[in-house]
């Protein structure tokens, strides 16, 4: 039984064969669209999402098979003072996987340990985000065709921003692959991040110093949930706003992505710019939870 809890517990020639399923998937639909009948998903999100969830339970649809679980710890008996533990064990005996959110870094592991369904990090804390991470491989190998051999530019809250914590995980496992952090300086990079993740980086404070060396540009929001003042957060927010003028030194193939939601640190007027693949990381972000669902469940 395999959990997915850290991207690292998928070896590279995993994540390759991934997203070789996923592109399998986008061309040929109905190949796939029994292959987990009878099958239930279960999915526990103690946080918001409207991508993860929803794209989780999609998947599991056109793939044949159910769906259960809560969009909120207030509509489960965690509002009565359940435990995760308790929780767990119990979806465990309902369902043959759990896709799982929740604020606490580290409660996705735990609930590995309590059931014996594979259980799926949909986003723990300020900590990963593995499946946001494979959507994003996904989006990069369909969109430069490689995953080596790129400049990746990442903006924004990269302090808490578990997406680029998992990503960088990810990509540093890949060659010649090289680093731009940009953020102010209470949003910078974890030391530990850079240093677990051994990686070739400058950082900066300026969006448009680098902008032009960029193969990737990651763009990020500042999470209002993560910070403990809200002055903090006000004198944050609006730190980076992406715009047609900050993008005229870019490369004509530079690949803008985000893995939403946004909030203004990408201007609407971008959305129309040939670069912008927000909205296609979107749309591949179901594919390969499709691919994942059917490895975990030991489905070939
Ligand atoms: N990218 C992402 O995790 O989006 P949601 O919070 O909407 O799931």
């Amino acid at each position: 039984m395999r959990n997915l809890i850290d991207i690292k517990d998928l070896s590279v020639t995993e994540i390759e064969e991934l997203i070789k399923v996923a592109e399998d998937i986008m061309q040929n639909p109905d190949k796939y669209s029994e292959k987990c009948k009878h099958k239930k998903l279960a999915t526990l999100f103690f946080e918001p999402s409207t991508r993860t969830r929803l794209s989780f339970e999609a998947a599991m649809m056109e793939l044949g098979g159910n769906v259960i679980g809560f969009s909120s710890a207030d509509s489960s008996s965690t509002s009565k003072g359940e435990s995760v533990s308790d929780t767990i064990r119990t979806v465990g005996c309902y369902s043959d996987i759990i896709a799982m959110r929740h604020p606490k870094e580290g409660a996705p592991l735990v609930a590995s340990t309590k059931t014996t369904v594979p259980i799926i990090n949909a986003g723990d804390g300020g900590h990963n985000h593995p499946t946001q991470t494979l959507t994003d491989l996904l989006t990069i190998y369909c969109e430069k065709k490689r995953l080596n051999n790129l400049t990746i530019g990442l903006c924004g809250d990269l302090k808490f921003g578990r997406t680029v914590h998992s990503l960088i995980t990810a990509m540093s496992r890949y060659e010649n692959i090289k680093f731009v952090f940009i953020s102010p300086e209470e949003l910078k990079i974890p030391t530990y991040v850079k240093v677990n993740s051994n990686i070739d980086y400058i950082e900066t404070k300026d969006i448009e110093e680098y902008i032009d060396k960029l193969d990737i540009l990651y763009m990020t929001r500042v999470q209002k949930e993560r910070f403990f003042n809200e002055e903090d957060y006000l004198r944050l927010k609006d730190y980076y706003i992406l715009d047609k003028e900050k993008l005229e030194k870019a490369k004509k193939d530079l690949c803008i992505m985000h893995p939403l939601p946004r909030v203004n640190e990408i201007s609407t007027e971008v959305d129309d710019d040939p670069r912008a693949c927000y909205f296609k990381q979107v749309a591949y972000g179901k594919y390969i939870r499709m691919a994942l669902l059917l490895k975990l469940l030991d489905i070939k």
